[in-house]
């Protein structure tokens, strides 16, 4: 998707589609001498959203309905948005120009708007069709210009430039994630990030499982033994800020299919295990969106990618593993493996003396119990920390919302024979989960985003959703500001 910013008179556009207010509309249509035709069209769809076509510079009259003279609230405006981004997925257009910005949103400016109708569009206005052998034929809509009006061109600007820098990491995300588990192994996901490398702003490096194990990543080891496709530890680092200011970290679960392991899932719908690589497809897409955006900071990007597959070499229940931080694990279920790898990531992460640590996963079927498809769950150490990232979570529409890490729950975690299990009993899976984390986060400011409720659609609408990029990057434009 390419995004611009425009400004003139909207009847002087040349445009597939106007996306406009009714007032907006019939005084376009009024200018254009197609009055009576757009009257008689708004009076047949009085309510959502009017796709008018007029045979004039302008080829689609796409009205947005709602009251155009009061203030509204965010909550409509991105009802009104999403609602308007879908109706242009459903029309064969090229091209659009957006004009909702002269709505007035009480609390919010031009920036805001902008980003809340381009984050609308990103959403939408997605397409994978990279396996069909014939994909459809229709127009789609590959550029959208904002209309800005006098003196609103600056804050709409820099909305359209970092509107543009997440819609190309959503674009990361959602391709990574979309893509079958028999492409997407984990050398497929290490090359994918290999492409970030660019001279001595970003660096890649990928650590192969002989130097998984010579660190001592028992944990990691032992989730990736199990499969014919080798896991990888992949590290990118962007300098974009001072040299001597302290990164954001940002680490991925890759679980690029999870079978469960000898603990071996029930066959249905396994297919969506092929998700379970959101998180790493998630922090990568923040990155390619902070690089884009050229975010003065210093950022550091670990994914864990790795197969749970049964197998011969597999890990059984009952295997007593040694964590990279001297740690010993029990696994009493094969299919808590996201932990497993994730727990040798966050000791990786210590050498990089990170100012946060932000983990993301697919983690558990209970965090979707929890809070079902509106926000992912956040676990932190780190009051602050939790709170910037509700604070982006809101800001994005990518929210997140704070679940307990407390001691009472650690004590499920234990075990008869090792340091402890990695797993508790069924209660408060998500956050048994977490507790185990937060054992090997003790060093730094940390937190945890279980998406496994968010990351991806089920049903008809079956897809990568690329949440919580939106969430992240936010996080990072918030850092590059602070
Ligand atoms: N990747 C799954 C979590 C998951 C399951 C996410 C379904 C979304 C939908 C994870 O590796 C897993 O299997 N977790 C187990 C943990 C349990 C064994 C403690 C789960 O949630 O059942
Ligand atoms: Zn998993
Ligand atoms: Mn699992």
């Amino acid at each position: 998707m390419k995004y611009t910013t425009r400004t003139g008179n909207p009847a002087s556009i040349r445009t597939d589609c106007l996306v406009v207010t009714p007032k907006r509309a019939r005084e376009v249509a009024r200018a254009l001498d197609v009055e009576a035709f757009v009257d008689h069209a708004l009076a047949q769809k009085p309510k959502g959203v009017a796709v008018i076509p007029v045979p004039t510079s302008i080829k689609n009259l796409m009205v947005v309905h709602g009251d155009d003279a009061a203030e509204i609230d965010d909550q409509d405006f991105r009802r009104r948005a999403g609602s308007a981004a879908q109706a242009l997925k459903n029309l064969a257009a090229r091209n659009a120009v957006w004009c909702l910005n002269e709505i007035a949103v009480a609390g919010h400016d031009d920036y805001w708007k902008t980003r809340v109708a381009l984050g609308a569009l990103s959403d939408a206005l997605y397409w994978y069709d990279e396996f069909q052998s014939k994909p459809a034929k229709t127009p789609r809509v590959s550029r959208v210009g904002v209309l800005a009006a006098p003196g609103t061109r600056t804050g709409t600007a820099l909305a359209v430039k970092h509107g543009q820098s997440l819609d190309e990491g959503m674009g990361v995300a959602r391709d990574l994630a979309n893509s079958p588990p028999n492409v997407c192994n984990p050398t497929y996901l290490a090359d994918a990030v290999s492409q970030l490398a660019d001279g001595d702003a970003v660096t890649v490096e990928v650590l192969d499982e002989e130097r998984i194990e010579e660190l001592g990543m028992g944990a990691f080891m032992s989730v990736t033994r199990g499969s014919r496709t080798p896991g990888k530890l992949v590290i990118a680092q962007y300098r974009g800020g001072a040299p001597e200011d302290a990164p954001v970290a940002l680490i991925g679960k890759g679980v690029t299919f999870d079978t469960g392991g000898i603990s071996i899932k029930p066959s249905a719908a396994m297919d969506e295990m092929k998700f379970d690589m959101c998180g790493a497809a998630t922090v990568t897409g923040a990155t390619v969106a902070a690089v884009a955006a050229g975010l003065p900071i210093n950022l550091v990007t670990i994914v864990a990618a790795a197969e749970n597959m049964p197998g011969g070499e597999a890990s059984r229940p009952g295997d007593i593993v040694t964590t990279m931080s001297g740690q010993t694990v029990e696994i009493l279920n094969t299919d808590a493996e996201g932990r497993l790898l994730l727990c040798d990531a966050l000791t990786y992460a210590e050498r990089f003396e990170p100012k946060s640590v932000v983990d993301v996963a697919t983690l558990t079927g209970a965090m979707v119990v929890a809070l079902g498809s509106h926000a992912s769950g956040l676990f932190s150490n780190d009051q602050d920390l939790s709170d910037a990232l509700v604070a982006a979570g809101q800001a994005s529409g990518d929210r997140a919302w704070p679940m307990p890490v407390w001691r009472e729950y650690q004590r499920q975690l234990k075990s008869n024979f090792a340091d402890m299990a990695n797993v508790g009993n069924r209660a408060a899976g998500a956050i048994t989960a977490a507790c185990f984390l937060s054992r090997f986060a003790g060093k730094f400011k940390w937190a945890h985003l279980d998406v496994a409720g968010t990351a991806w659609r089920s049903g008809g609408a079956k897809g990568a959703t690329a949440r919580p990029t939106p969430l992240l990057f936010q996080y990072l434009l918030d850092q590059a500001s602070a």
